[in-house]
């Protein structure tokens, strides 16, 4: 299992993979972040196509074409801002992960990158949306042989840290 997966430090437009996902709001249409990175590298032809969508409840993702990427599609995913931990936040953080994963494999996407999604300007604690993050992945990837590999894209030393300690831990359970 362990070798389907990775940890890359590093922006993720950069990636070559099937699949993107970004952290959005629930308006998906745009903001800071990595949803502006996104955005950026994408072109204005994204937000066109996201105009379109009427948006996407917390918790839950919708995809769109990759555009300028170099990957083929994006997956909008909105997480919970952090209320403290009693808002379900941590069920609604999961089902970002198993929704673009589900998303992903509707296209038979082979790979997929997802961005610390919640962890920066949602200010959910770090460690625990990365043990919910890949504990989430794991649980998906033993159900199922697509995507056969998942990226999960660190901005910064922390995160990068913090990643690759929780997969080990997770991994020799
Ligand atoms: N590549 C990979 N990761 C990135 C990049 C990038 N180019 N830019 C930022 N990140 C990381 C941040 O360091 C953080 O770890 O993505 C993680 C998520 O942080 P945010 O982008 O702030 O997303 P989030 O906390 O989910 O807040 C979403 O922010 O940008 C707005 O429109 C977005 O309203 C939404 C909110």
């Amino acid at each position: 299992m362990r070798q389907r997966l990775a940890v890359i430090g590093g922006d993720i437009t950069q990636l070559d993979v099937d699949v993107i996902v970004n952290a959005a709001n629930e308006s998906l249409l745009g903001g800071g972040g990595v949803d502006g990175a996104i955005h950026r590298a994408a072109g204005p032809q994204l937000l066109a196509e996201c105009r379109i969508l009427g948006g996407c409840a917390t918790g839950s993702a919708k995809l769109t074409a990759g555009h300028n990427l170099k990957a083929k599609w994006v997956v909008h995913a909105v997480g919970p801002v952090w209320h403290g931990g009693t808002k379900n936040e941590d069920a609604l953080l999961a089902g970002c992960y198993t929704t673009a994963l589900a998303l992903a494999r509707g296209k038979a996407a082979r790979s997929i990158a997802f961005p610390a999604i919640s962890t920066g300007v949602y200010r959910f604690p770090l460690e625990r949306a990365t043990r919910i993050a890949i504990s989430t992945v794991l649980a998906d990837l033993a159900a199922n042989a697509l995507p056969e590999r998942v990226a999960f894209a660190c901005f910064g030393a922390e995160a990068l840290a913090v990643y690759n300690a929780v997969i080990e831990d997770l991994l020799r359970a």
